[in-house]
Parts: structure tokens; C-alpha cells; sequence
């Protein structure tokens, strides 16, 4: 029988209860198509630092590039905010992407038809979203320098770097054609050309990777637009590539047209290795241990585990249906409630998912 190895970092907050509930899921689904999983846990983030002093220990980052895939929870919580950046939770996430040459992070949102109206946006407006963000993740004013913190003449002045070089533009580029190929044939890349020397050359390369794929239609858009595009008219967009920064910010504005950010994956790939694969919420401290956290994302996020990662398209396929099942059956989480609904926790989410998968 087929063997993969899957890392689990469960991270922090709410990333326990959800990971539990992604684990029984990917142990049916691997039952009833034939392979196995085994799992490596380790720590990251703050449950790193706490067991080890940092947060991204050697062992996990070792761990993380032998397995066959990834898949990680969420990182942080407001009690480390006051440690110096190097050993705070996210320093590790940054760690573990850069480590693992994870330079493409790409973030689906699509809208699910039993949730269109748990949007704040209106339906008309909302209703057949099905868009990809490509956000470029290894690279950037994340990872510039130089930066740092300065305090001389009684004045105090910090600064990073937005910085790329073409090579790593090239690259996020041609994944963003690729998927764009493979899709709706239609590629948005998002810049700050009109201001930032760095987003010229992003626009520069872009344009020129864009002689190579006659078959996608390519356009750019200012990230100030692109913002207001998202909410004004998101179904323009097929794929939008983006930069690190912006991609961050974009991606989160584009998860709430779906009505919740926890429903939506990440795939995190590198050109050879393994993926991560995350869901794109953070790890809501106000909730964790409270059996009230959406497991969803987290479960679609071991759907595109499956899918990416493993090459096992009908089980991927089988998480999907169970999460449309159960939403369709009327099953919300608190984050999606709506009148004449039934709201469950996470563990008992999980029970249903399961209970749909075995359907
Ligand atoms: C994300 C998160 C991370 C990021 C944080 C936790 C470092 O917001 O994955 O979008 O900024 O990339
Ligand atoms: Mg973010």
C-alpha cells in the first residue's frame, strides 16, 4: 500500500482543536482510497517557543523538508508580541517558508453556494466568485534588506526593504501563468508600478514572461485599484498575482467575500520538495480551547494536500464533498451562522464532516 509521510505542526490557538479534527479526516479518507499516512508532529510558533526557546526549532524545519507534505494549523498569540522579532511565532512561520523554498503561496476563494449569504457583501455581487490568488512568498519587504531600527539625534527611524530580484519575479510569474492556463485563461498581476521602482521591474518581467503564453490574457492592475476591484466587482478576476506584501493584504480582503475567513485554504509550494499546506486564518486566541473554531479551512487545506501535494485527486475530492454536504445539510460553525441554521463546534463539526465523508 501506498505510504506518505505527512508533518503536522498544529501550531497555536485554535490550531490544536483543528488539527485533531483535519487528522480523523484524512485517516478515513486514506482508508477508503487505499493509501496510508503516518505523522510527524512538531511544534512551531508559540508552542515551539514555549517547548523549546524558539520558533522554529531544527528539528521541525528538518522534519518539515523530509516529509512527503505539510500541513500546518496556525501560529501566534498576543503574549509574545512584546519578544524581540527574532523570537517571535511569526519569525518561525517566515523561517519555515523561506527554509523550505516555499516561494509560491497560492489562495483559492470561491464562493460556496450554501454560504453566499453569509457574505457582508450582496449576493449579486458575490455570487460565482471563483478566483486564485498567486501571492509570492519567499521574497519582498518580508525578507528586504537592509532593515532595522535606528535612534540617533533623539529621533528614532525603523525601515525594511521591498526589494526583488528578477529571477525570484520570473519564477512566482510563470506559476501564475501556468495556473492561469489551467484555469479561466486570464491573469491580473497587481503592482505599485506608478510609484516603486520594485514594481516596475515586477511589471517589466511579467510582461516579458507574457510573450511566452499567447494563450492567457494578461492585465495589471494598481494594488490601490485592485483592492477596490475585489469588492466592487470580484468576478472580473480569474488569477491575480501578487507580491508578498500585497498579497497578504489582498488575500485577506478577498477570504471575507466568501462570509468567513475560515473557510479557505493555502497551498505553499517550491520548485522541488514538499508543500505546506495551511489554512489562511490566523490562530484566533480569543476562541482557541473553546470547541468553537471552524475546522473547514483547515480540513479544505488537507484537501489541497491531498490533491497538490499527493497526487490523490479522488480523495481530495471526497474531503470537498463532505464540507458541501454538511453545509448543505444546514451545519454552520458560529463564524457562519445564519437563521435556521444549526450551529456546532468544532469537534461535533467534525463528527458530521466525518459522518458525511463515510456517506
Ligand atoms: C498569512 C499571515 C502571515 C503573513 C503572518 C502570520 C506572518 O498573515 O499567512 O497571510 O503575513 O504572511
Ligand atoms: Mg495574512
Amino acid at each position: 500500500m501506498t505510504s506518505y509521510r505527512i508533518t503536522l505542526l498544529s501550531g497555536d490557538g485554535i490550531g490544536p482543536e483543528i488539527t485533531a479534527v483535519a487528522r480523523q479526516l484524512l485517516d478515513a479518507v486514506s482508508d477508503r482510497h487505499g493509501f496510508s499516512l503516518s505523522y510527524n508532529e512538531q511544534p512551531i510558533g508559540g508552542a515551539a517557543i514555549d517547548a523549546c526557546g524558539e520558533p522554529l526549532p531544527a528539528r521541525t524545519l528538518a522534519a518539515c523538508q523530509a516529509a512527503d507534505a505539510v500541513l500546518l494549523a496556525a501560529i501566534g498569540s498576543p503574549q509574545y508580541d512584546s519578544l524581540p522579532r527574532e523570537q517571535r511565532p511569526e519569525t518561525g512561520l517566515l523561517g519555515l517558508r523561506s527554509g523550505m523554498g516555499l516561494f509560491a503561496n497560492l489562495r483559492p476563494v470561491k464562493i460556496l453556494p450554501a454560504l453566499v449569504d453569509a457574505s457582508s457583501l450582496k449576493r449579486e455581487v458575490i455570487e460565482g466568485v471563483d478566483l486564485m490568488v498567486v501571492r509570492e512568498l519567499t521574497g519582498g519587504v518580508y525578507f528586504g534588506t537592509p532593515k532595522g531600527r535606528i535612534e540617533a539625534n533623539g529621533q528614532v527611524r525603523a525601515f525594511n526593504t521591498m526589494a526583488y530580484f528578477d529571477y525570484e519575479i520570473d519564477r512566482i510569474a510563470k506559476v501564475g501563468f501556468d495556473i492561469a492556463l489551467a484555469r479561466g485563461g486570464r491573469l491580473c498581476s497587481v503592482d505599485k508600478a506608478n510609484v516603486l521602482d520594485v514594481s516596475q521591474l515586477w511589471r517589466d518581467r511579467v510582461v516579458a514572461m507574457g510573450q511566452r503564453y499567447p494563450g492567457v490574457e494578461l492585465s495589471h492592475m494598481y494594488v490601490d485599484n485592485a483592492a477596490m476591484q475585489l469588492v466592487r466587482a470580484p468576478r472580473q478576476f480569474d488569477v491575480l498575482l501578487t507580491s508578498n506584501l500585497f498579497g497578504d493584504i489582498l488575500s485577506d480582503e478577498a477570504a471575507m467575500l466568501t462570509g468567513s475567513i475560515g473557510m479557505l485554504p493555502s497551498a505553499s509550494l517550491g520548485s522541488e520538495g514538499p508543500g505546506l499546506f495551511e489554512p489562511i486564518h490566523g490562530s484566533a486566541p480569543d476562541i482557541a480551547g473553546l470547541d468553537k473554531a471552524n475546522p473547514m479551512a483547515m480540513v479544505l487545506s488537507a484537501a489541497m494536500l491531498l490533491r497538490v501535494g499527493l497526487k490523490q485527486e479522488a480523495a481530495a475530492l471526497a474531503l470537498e464533498s463532505a464540507v458541501d454536504t454538511v453545509l448543505d445539510a444546514g451545519y454552520r460553525t458560529g463564524d457562519l451562522m445564519a437563521p435556521g441554521c444549526v450551529q456546532l463546534g468544532c469537534q461535533a463539526m467534525g463528527e458530521h464532516l466525518l459522518a458525511a465523508l463515510a456517506a
